[in-house]
């Protein structure tokens, strides 16, 4: 089987001001003081995804996994470390991510296959189902920059969907949907497993990766802390203590992260 994405020693800082207004950092500068920090969002993060392997990313809120998912797409660069690639690369890393709100969402299907490398002819022959699929009637032509986040999050997982790939990369698409958009969503990712493609899967919802992912990769404060069996993955984040009793403990359907 041959690797559909290599990482290797990734890692991806940012820049955090310490000081809010110009006045305060020359001053800071004047006496010698840092004026910035820097922190790695993702550290140091090895790991290899073989072709047609589905793999849970996890990990608590700032954890780095839209970060590192972001650096497998090609949007961001890594400060250190590769990251390798192998094929086409669709899926949704952000809501809304690669719209343009003053076009419709028809103009925006076209805008968003050609980023993909569809030519017209292959745009046109997924038009329809793109259209289908998002099911937003006839907002489709409105501009983009007037839907509801789960209309928008709908467009963006269609278009994404039709794409020809060879790796579907997903960041929480199911949680702004609602529940019959979700089973449709799920039952899609079921076939784009199915046809053999390689998935990375974003989720806080562990019952949804427990259902899609073979594999899974939990992060904490951008490092490794976990890579292997999919339940062991979500007991080393206590993401099955769903169980206790307390009143936290909503189920993935009710944090409406699940179907
Ligand atoms: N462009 C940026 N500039 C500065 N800091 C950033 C930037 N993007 C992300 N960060 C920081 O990197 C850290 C990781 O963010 P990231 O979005 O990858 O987390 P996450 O694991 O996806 O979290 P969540 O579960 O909330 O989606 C956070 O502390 C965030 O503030
Ligand atoms: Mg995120």
């Amino acid at each position: 089987m041959a690797e559909a994405i290599i990482a290797e020693h990734v890692t991806k800082d940012f820049v955090l001001r310490r000081h809010k207004t110009f006045k305060q950092m020359s001053v800071a500068k004047m006496r010698g003081q840092k004026t910035v920090d820097r922190f790695n969002a993702v550290d140091d993060v090895s790991f290899t995804i073989q072709q047609g392997e589905s793999v849970g990313l996890m990990g608590l809120n700032g954890s780095g996994k839209s970060t590192l998912l972001k650096v497998v797409s090609g949007v961001m660069k890594p400060n250190k470390g590769t990251m390798v690639t192998r094929g086409r690369i669709a899926g949704l890393i952000a809501t809304g991510a690669g719209f343009q709100s003053q076009l419709s969402g028809l103009e925006n299907i076209y805008l968003n296959a050609a980023i993909y490398g569809l030519n017209e002819k292959e745009t046109k022959k997924v038009l329809e189902e793109i259209i289908d699929f998002a099911d937003i009637g006839q907002f489709i032509d409105q501009p983009v920059g007037t839907y509801s986040s789960g209309m928008t999050s709908r467009l963006g997982f269609s278009i994404a969907v039709h794409v020809d790939c060879d790796i579907f990369l997903a960041d929480e698409i199911l949680a702004v949907g609602d529940k019959p958009f979700k089973r449709k969503c799920m039952n899609k990712m079921d076939e784009i497993r199915a046809s053999g493609k390689t998935m990375v899967y974003v989720s806080h919802a562990a019952a949804s990766v427990q259902r899609m992912c073979d594999r899974v990769i939990c992060l904490e404060r951008g490092r490794v802390i976990f890579d292997g069996d999919v339940d062991e993955g979500i007991r080393v984040l206590h993401y099955d203590d769903d169980e206790d009793g307390d009143e936290l403990a909503l189920s993935d359907a009710e944090m409406g992260a699940d179907v």
